[in-house]
Order: structure tokens, then sequence, then C-alpha cells
């Protein structure tokens, strides 16, 4: 059983500690979990893959809590990204910028690009200043599966690896960063849709923000079909039709319509249809339905604007049958 710590000074100093000497901390942030490990050191993030079961392809965002790092870890910082680090940073957005040396190449998996984010959970920052170098912090989950937004989501998942899990609590937004990557004009495109809006992105920058371009190389590794999938096959509707309620099915419900019968169990992740508060309660509603023993889980899809992109994205791959 990996110790579940309370997030005091004490614990932080503790956490940071095990950091420094190379071991694992899981460590609460606004969006999910994250397994933390020394962004600087190689054998950390090769713990981190293995820990995590993660494939080396898939290449790991980097955590700061101060911007002087963007100047030490990247090479080349478009306007738009300085832009876009100033308003909406600390919080759940990603960007993808040229990496500099400093950054190992197992951070990155090869790319010649670095993942980094400024998270603004308190915890998060408190350990990353106690600690005084970057981390590296994929979603504290194994490779695949549902992303943790408790400290017990992340107990539940591993029994060793990990030095310690700080609690701060259930995660206040509930999906992942949004992550973005830059054109050579220095325009920004989706790489992930996630915690912070496109609308949000694009009132700032007064622009639209496109799809990532297609290409031969992998743009975002992790962007794979299959991910956040629960164990228990889970299929999607479309809003306004009626799911067929079978034996033992489970239901994860949005919104105040009235909940169609015949269901063994029902999470409604937003009874008043508010799509911040079904993003804070998605992994959760996922992980309880889950945890249930049912044949099947039924999930209404969300209309596809502002935070309803990130859920839409997380059911739909949540769908797909692993292995793809
Ligand atoms: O909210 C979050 O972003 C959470 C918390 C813990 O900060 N972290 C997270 O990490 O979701 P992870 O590893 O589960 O997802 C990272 C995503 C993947 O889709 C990965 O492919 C993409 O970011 N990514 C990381 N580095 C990249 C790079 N150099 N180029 C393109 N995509 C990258
Ligand atoms: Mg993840």
């Amino acid at each position: 059983m990996i110790s579940i710590l309370l997030p005091n000074s004490a614990n932080i100093a503790l956490a940071a500690e095990s950091l420094r000497r190379g071991g694992l901390v899981a460590l609460p942030t606004e969006t999910v979990y994250g397994l933390a490990g020394d962004a600087l050191n190689p054998a950390a993030l090769a713990r981190i893959f293995e820990v995590k079961q993660r494939p080396y392809f898939d290449p790991l965002i980097v955590h700061i809590a101060d911007r002087i790092w963007v100047e030490k870890l990247c090479t080349d910082i478009p306007d738009q990204a300085r832009v876009l680090m100033d308003r909406f940073w600390p919080g759940p957005l990603t960007l993808v910028l040229p990496k500099s040396n400093l950054v190992p190449d197992l951070a990155t998996s090869g790319l010649p690009n670095v993942a980094l984010r400024m998270p603004s959970h308190p915890v998060a920052l408190a350990l990353l200043r106690e600690v005084g170098s970057p981390l590296a912090a994929p979603s504290a989950n194994l490779f695949g599966a549902l992303s943790p937004t408790t400290a017990r989501h992340v107990s539940d998942a591993f029994s060793q690896g990990i030095d310690c899990i700080l609690d701060g609590g259930p995660c206040s937004v509930g999906v992942e960063s949004t992550v973005l990557g830059f054109g050579e004009n220095g325009n920004p495109f989706l790489l992930r849709p996630g915690g912070l809006s496109k609308e949000e992105i694009e009132s700032v920058l007064k622009m639209k923000i496109s799809a990532a371009p297609i290409s031969d190389v992998p743009q975002s590794p992790g962007g794979l079909s299959s991910h956040y999938a629960p164990r228990t096959p889970l299929f999607f509707f479309e809003a306004g039709k009626s799911p067929n309620a079978s034996a033992r099915s489970g239901l994860l419900w949005f919104g105040p319509e009235p909940v169609p019968s015949g269901f063994t169990a029902v999470e409604n992740i937003s009874a008043t249809g508010n799509l911040r508060e079904a993003a804070m309660n998605l992994f959760a509603a996922l992980h309880k339905l889950d945890s249930m023993g049912l044949e099947r889980i039924l999930a209404q899809i969300v209309p596809e604007s502002g935070l309803g992109r990130a859920i839409n994205d997380r059911l739909r791959r949540g769908c797909a049958p692993l292995g793809q």
C-alpha cells in the first residue's frame, strides 16, 4: 500500500527529498493527479515509463512553477505562446515548444519538442518550488486506463513504485490539460482538447485554432485512439436517443432530463447541464461505475462545445477496444 500523505510542509519536504533522489511521487494538479519524477534525471524518467507501463514513444509533460524555466528548457518561443502563458498560466494549458539540450531525450521520446505546463494547484506549485527543478508528470494511471482525479484513484491503481501520494483533494478541472503545438508560422494548433476550452484560447488570440496537421511523425503520440478506458466495456450514445438498458448496465448521464429506467447504476455528471461540473465529475463517475462489476456502461455524449470537447474525446477514446 502506497502511503497517502496530507500536503503539509513536512510532507512536501519529504516528497521533494524523494524526487531529488530519483524517486516518484503522485501529486495533485487541478486537472488530474500526476506521477511525478525529476524531469532532468533520465533514471527517474525511465522509472515513470516503467511504473505506468507506458510505451517509450509517448512523451511526458514537463511541469514548472516559474517562467524562468521556459527559457532554459526551450530554444524558440513563438509570440503566441508567450501571450498564452501570460493569460492562462498557471492553469490547464500545455504548450509544445522546441526543446533545449537540457531536456533529456527520454522526456520527449526523442522528439525535438518538449511539452511544458505550469499547473495551478497550490500543492503542485509548492512541491515544484521545494524541489527547485522541473517535474515530468503524466497522469498517475496505468497506460490506457481511466485518469485519476482523487488520491484514492491513484492508490487503487498502483501497489508499488511510487514513494508517496500527496492528497490535494478531488481535482477541480477533472480532465487533462489542453495541449497545443505551433506551426512554422507561429500559430497554434490543437493536439489534445482539455481543461481549457478552444473558445477561450481563440478569444484571447483572436483567431481560430485548427486541428493538428496530418503528418508521418506522430505529433502527439498520446493521442492514440484507445485511451482512458474503464475495464467494463463502454459504449456511448448521442443525447436525445434513448439508451437500451440490459442486464447489469450502468448509465453515465448528463443534464436535467429524466433518467431512463432499468439501469443498475446511474451517475449524472451534471444535473444542471453544466459542462465544467461534468468535466470535474467525469472520471470519478467512470471509476465508480467501473468498480461495480457491471456488464457494460452506456455514456451520453455531451454538447460538443467548451469543455464538452474534452469530455467527448475521453468518452470516445474510452470506447475503442484496447490494443489499437
Ligand atoms: O493535465 C495534464 O496534462 C496531466 C497533469 C498530470 O498535468 N498530465 C497528462 O499527461 O495528461 P499525459 O502524459 O497523460 O499526457 C500527455 C500528452 C500526451 O498526449 C502526449 O502525447 C502529449 O501530451 N505530449 C507530451 N509531450 C509531447 C511532445 N513533445 N510533442 C507532442 N505531444 C506531446
Ligand atoms: Mg494520461
